[in-house]
């Protein structure tokens, strides 16, 4: 069976981790793909392939949430970049509305402030997050969710198995989540190839092009950082570009709606908010509350950004056509606005140059991290064993 480097890095990871534990992180020595540096684990949850294997059934269990219906999965779809292609912004359990898009997972190990606000800093503790967000997996409290699990036959044994004897509990249903995430590593894309692996064929001429306007006359690297021998194409800092701003102002007027089966409409906020108000949302303020950071949001990865539409933390751009549009009329005035962004004045040709080149950022693993997703055991049927809610009412 052959395993994608990616794969299997955080096996090989285990084996090194065990030799060079001593910091609060212990980096792994095996070579990460092309263009990205090594993930760290933190010392007290190193990868185990036991470890990533229950974090994947966890991932893909719809059985985590209230009434059945929704696994991390469904949000975050491995065949759809691990976002959702169709939505702008996410729905929950019983269509519930999320007021932010879904980001994607590949990368993530690389993410120092989780969200798009940054609220949440690692992954052993965000997946609490959704797990009870009443609008997304809807569970009435971790101690629900910790003795449904605990009462699911097929994960007797696998909690013990992967954390030295220790039952499914608040820490260990983090920990195997946050490891099967790291494993989502996708580098060695063409530009990868290209700009580090100096194969000089490994781009087009336009995407070439492409790279000139992104590192020069766009001012792209400015936020979507790229060094000297790996990109992770962000800066993991909060910038105001105006999206924020111009929904909670109602300025931004057309928002591209979903019909079902692919198609697409633009429609008015008007007529938007005429079925739902949209939720407030302040960005990075609501985390600081300093009002300078009112309407910043962390700035994302650009890899794999062909697969990962729509785009912006509210989905209101289908394309990347879009979004360089919007970049190129300078973001959307108002007194917080990045003042790196500015009017660029480019070309058709150049507009074109710089939409090629994003789409040469996809890794070359990601098809088989969806494939690999998919290998967690299919679960059949709903949860059903008595009300872990009557554990604690003493009904049983
Ligand atoms: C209903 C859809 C939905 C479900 C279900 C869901 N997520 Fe998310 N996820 C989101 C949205 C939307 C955000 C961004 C929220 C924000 O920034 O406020 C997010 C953010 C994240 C992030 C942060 C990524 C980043 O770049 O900052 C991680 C990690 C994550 N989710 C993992 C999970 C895990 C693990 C589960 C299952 C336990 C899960 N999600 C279930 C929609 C969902
Ligand atoms: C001032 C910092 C800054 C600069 C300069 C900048 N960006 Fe961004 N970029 C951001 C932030 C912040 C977001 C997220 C905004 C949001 O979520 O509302 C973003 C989002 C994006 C996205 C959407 C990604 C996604 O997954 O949703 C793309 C594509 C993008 N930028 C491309 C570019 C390009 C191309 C340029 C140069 C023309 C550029 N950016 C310049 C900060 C910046």
């Amino acid at each position: 069976m052959r395993f994608s480097a990616s794969i299997l890095s955080p096996i090989l990871g285990v084996l090194c981790t065990l030799c060079c534990v001593g910091g609060a992180q212990a980096a792994p020595r095996f070579p990460p793909p092309l263009g990205l540096p090594s993930v760290l684990h933190p010392a007290d949850n190193p990868p185990t392939p036991a470890k990533i294997a229950l974090g994947r059934k966890l991932f893909m269990d719809r059985r985590l949430s209230h009434n059945n219906t929704f696994s991390c999965a469904m949000c975050h779809v491995p065949e759809q970049g691990f976002t959702s292609n169709e939505l702008g912004t996410a729905i929950g359990v019983e269509g519930q509305t999320v007021r932010r898009n879904s980001p994607t997972i590949l990368n993530v190990a690389f993410v120092r402030q989780l969200f798009h606000d940054g609220r949440e800093f690692s992954l052993e503790t965000q997946a609490w997050g959704p797990l009870l967000a009443s609008n997304e997996m809807a569970n009435p409290s971790v101690g629900y969710v910790i003795e449904r699990i605990r009462q699911l036959p097929d994960y007797r044994g696998l909690f013990e198995q992967a954390f030295g004897g220790r039952k499914a509990d608040m820490q260990t249903v983090g920990a195997a989540l946050a490891v099967y995430q790291r494993t989502l590593v996708s580098g060695n894309s063409r530009f990868d190839r290209w700009h580090y692996g100096k194969d000089r064929n490994a781009l087009s001429a336009e995407e070439k092009a492409g790279w000139a306007v992104f590192s020069g006359k766009g001012g792209c690297t400015a936020c979507h950082a790229v060094g000297p021998k790996h990109a992770l194409f962000a800066d993991g800092k909060f910038h105001n570009t105006g999206i924020g701003y111009a929904r909670s102002m109602g300025l931004k007027t057309r928002y591209q709606v979903e019909l079902g089966g692919g198609a697409r409409t633009e429609v008015g906020h008007e007529m938007l908010d005429s079925f739902e108000q949209s939720l407030p949302d302040v960005g990075r303020y609501e985390v600081t509350l300093d009002p300078a950071d009112r309407w910043a949001y962390r700035t994302p990865t650009l890899r794999n950004v062909a697969l990962t539409a729509p785009y912006m933390h509210d989905g209101s751009f289908a394309t990347l056509e879009d979004v360089v549009a919007f970049y190129d009329q300078g973001g959307i005035d108002n007194p917080d606005k990045d003042p790196r962004l500015h009017p660029l004045g480019l070309s058709a040709a150049e507009k074109s140059a710089l939409v090629a080149f994003l789409k040469a950022l996809t890794g070359d693993n990601v098809a088989a991290l969806a494939r690999d997703a998919r290998r967690a055991a299919p679960v059949v049927g709903r949860w059903s064993g008595r009300d872990p809610a009557s554990v604690y009412s003493g009904r049983h």
